[in-house]
């Protein structure tokens, strides 16, 4: 393939990613697709922990980093975020995430370790597509009852700030959380929980 292609693919591929984040309220997830390469490229590929520096992440802002080659989702949640996962229950299929996809310590209202700190497979449970981060409160497309979450563009899934899956959408279960740790207040393992599982 010549350069010319080289950079022909990807001015389209950046053409696509604009317009698919375009719109208002979505700033926070056009932050830099941000992959952590300490352990070398072949052993992240074959699964090697992935460390992410959370220090910056802004509340209300998510980054996506690259894990087994997938993409994970960590969001930095308000206090008004938390507050309005609890209201929702009566619209979630598994509000209790009674559903084995998440380790242990993540099984709980939050499905995460810290409250605050979000972190999910950003994987449609249905078909595989990636959802959009809406953090908008009420937008037009999404109605009035929306308070921010995720919006699978495929087939029109949506999910909570906690990766729980409303009722009536075609994915069946919640987003999946990875194993991850924390390394003091700041640093994030994706794919380790610190007692050696992954
Ligand atoms: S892949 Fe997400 S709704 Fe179908």
């Amino acid at each position: 393939m010549s350069e010319q292609d080289v950079d022909l693919r990807r001015r389209r591929f950046l053409t696509g990613a604009a317009t698919v984040v375009g719109g208002a309220g979505v700033v926070a997830a056009m932050v830099p697709f941000i992959s952590s390469f300490q352990p070398s490229a072949k052993a992240q590929a074959a699964g090697a922990p992935v460390e992410v520096d959370i220090g910056k992440l802004a509340p209300g802002q998510m980054i996506t980093v690259e894990w087994r080659g997938k993409p994970v989702y960590i969001l930095r949640r308000t206090e008004a975020n938390l507050a309005s996962l609890k209201a929702l229950e009566g619209n979630l299929r598994d509000p209790a995430s009674e559903v084995p996809q998440q380790p242990d310590y993540a099984r709980n209202e939050y499905r995460s370790l810290k409250p605050e700190i979000f972190v999910a497979i950003g994987i449609c449970t249905h078909l595989g597509c990636a959802p959009t981060y809406r953090p908008e409160i009420a937008p037009a497309d999404l109605g009035a009852e929306w308070k921010g979450g995720f919006f699978c563009p495929c087939h029109g899934s949506r999910f909570d700030l906690a990766g729980r899956v409303y009722k009536g959408v075609p994915a069946p279960t919640n987003l999946e959380v990875p194993p991850y740790a924390f390394l003091g207040d700041t640093t994030l393992v994706i794919g380790s929980d610190g007692e050696g599982k992954a």
